[in-house]
């Protein structure tokens, strides 16, 4: 196991590329599943939860090769459609086979995951969308195996009672391939959401509407080889722009993708930070300026996004004024928030919102991370923070932040990753 060391107070500057997005990058895998032909996927980020659901995909039966930009994925032949508890367990988006595989295979059996830091997330949406495709599911011994029909999956009305992120990616897939036409309802409208379907499209689906709240699919018999470019991580651009933020200074974020960081923007300069979007797409963030508390609610997309709260936490306990955070999506992601207090920060918690009150000098200590984006805002309280931080777990980060060191350390940070 490792852990980070970060010695705080140095201003940022410089310029930081971002990676391709990891919640895109893990559907597009699962995607490839769907045809025989091959499938070049371009710009997959190198962290942790793209090589476990590489390994997935190869455990099933697909051939996967590095190419030099990324990798050529082809899945002909014997597939074994089973995602197996040892796999699972590290990753829960692993459920995302379960779709492709019941379109491809007519069957696929999933280990059901198990407890998660951030919430109970079920996968109760998934199950109820195949069924309405026709899929017979059952449980046994861990497992959730979906059956469909003798003659393949059967298009279906699929009314999803909250938007849900993996969900809506896991019936866009299994609708593709099945009979006539599916109706996708409440369905999610995060960018994520919409890199998939223009993925399937290259593919040969027949997909319309997909960004919006329903979203409509003619089947196809079957899909065919691509080459799909993973879109820039929302979230990995979004927690360096508060990085810029919280230190000073002025970072260039290269390759992201302003509409995409829309809420996160709007946000941050309602507290006062500085961001510039340049005409080639790069935003640059600088601020000299006091910061000032906004409150934050998160949302579904186009809201402010869950997996930025605990990032923007961070940024809030160096604002001036009291910051009333709501998380909406999950029920349990304020873990950060206790160890933020062992760091000095001002934050009262009661059920799902936390009052964070600045400006708070923080001071370096012992911090243990609980799932990546809580990883992510100690990191930033790190870099701010008097003396020395410890991150211990920094795993949870190696899953979803490309070279989140060495990206922060060429930027003025000082950061180490040592041995436990
Ligand atoms: N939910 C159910 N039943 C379901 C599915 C979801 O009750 O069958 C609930 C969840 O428990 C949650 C809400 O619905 O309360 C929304 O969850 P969603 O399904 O949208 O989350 P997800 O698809 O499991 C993805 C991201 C998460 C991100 C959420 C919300 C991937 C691989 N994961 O998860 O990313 O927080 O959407 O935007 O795309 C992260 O990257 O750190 C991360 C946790």
């Amino acid at each position: 196991m490792q852990r980070m060391h970060i010695h705080g107070g140095r201003r940022l500057s410089g310029r930081i590329p971002i990676s391709g997005a990891k919640n895109a990058a893990l559907p597009a895998l699962a995607a490839t599943l769907l045809t025989g032909e091959t499938v070049s996927l371009r710009r997959l980020p190198n962290v942790v939860d793209i090589r476990t659901m590489t390994r997935l995909i190869a455990n099933i039966g697909s051939n996967v090769e590095q190419g030099g930009e990324g990798l050529s994925v082809q899945a002909s032949g014997d597939l074994d459609p089973t995602a197996p508890y040892e796999l699972v367990k590290t990753m829960r988006a692993s459920s995302l086979v379960l779709g492709p595989l019941a379109a491809r295979c007519g069957r696929a059996r999933v280990s059901l995951p198990g407890g998660c830091a951030i919430g109970t997330r079920p996968i109760d949406m998934h199950l109820a969308g195949l069924r309405a495709l026709g899929a017979t599911i059952r449980q046994d011994r861990g497992y959730i195996e979906a059956v469909a029909p003798r003659n393949g999956l059967i298009g279906g009305r699929v009314s999803f009672r909250r938007p849900t992120v993996t969900g809506t990616e896991d019936l866009l897939m299994a609708s593709v391939l099945a009979k006539g036409e599916s109706v996708l309802e409440n369905a999610a409208r995060e960018p994520e959401v919409v890199d998939i379907a223009s993925m399937l499209r290259k593919m040969g689906a027949c997909i319309e509407g997909e960004g919006t709240s329903t979203i409509h699919v003619q089947g196809v018999d079957q899909l065919h080889g691509a080459d799909h470019a993973i879109i820039p991580d929302r979230i990995e651009a979004g927690t360096y722009l508060i990085a810029g933020a919280m230190t000073g200074g002025e970072l260039t974020l290269e390759g992201s993708r302003p509409d995409h960081l829309r809420p996160i923007i709007t946000k941050m300069r309602q507290a006062g930070c500085e961001i510039e979007e340049k005409d080639n797409g790069e935003l640059v963030v600088r601020n000299d300026r006091a910061l000032i508390s906004v409150d934050v609610t998160t949302r579904e997309h186009p809201g402010f996004p869950t997996d930025m709260q605990a990032q923007f936490m961070a940024l809030m306990t160096q604002a001036s004024g009291a910051s009333n955070v709501v998380e909406t999506v999950f029920e349990n992601r304020f873990m950060h928030a206790l160890e933020l207090q062992r760091m000095g920060a001002d934050i009262e918690i009661g059920g799902n919102l936390a009052i964070v009150r600045g400006k708070t000098a923080l001071t370096g200590t012992d911090v243990m991370a609980s799932d990546l984006r809580a990883s992510a805002c100690l990191v930033l309280a790190g870099l701010v923070a008097r003396g020395r931080t410890v991150v211990h777990r920094i795993y949870h980060l190696q899953r979803g932040y490309e070279g989140l060191a060495g990206k922060l350390t060429a930027a003025g940070a000082s950061i180490e990753i040592v041995d436990e």
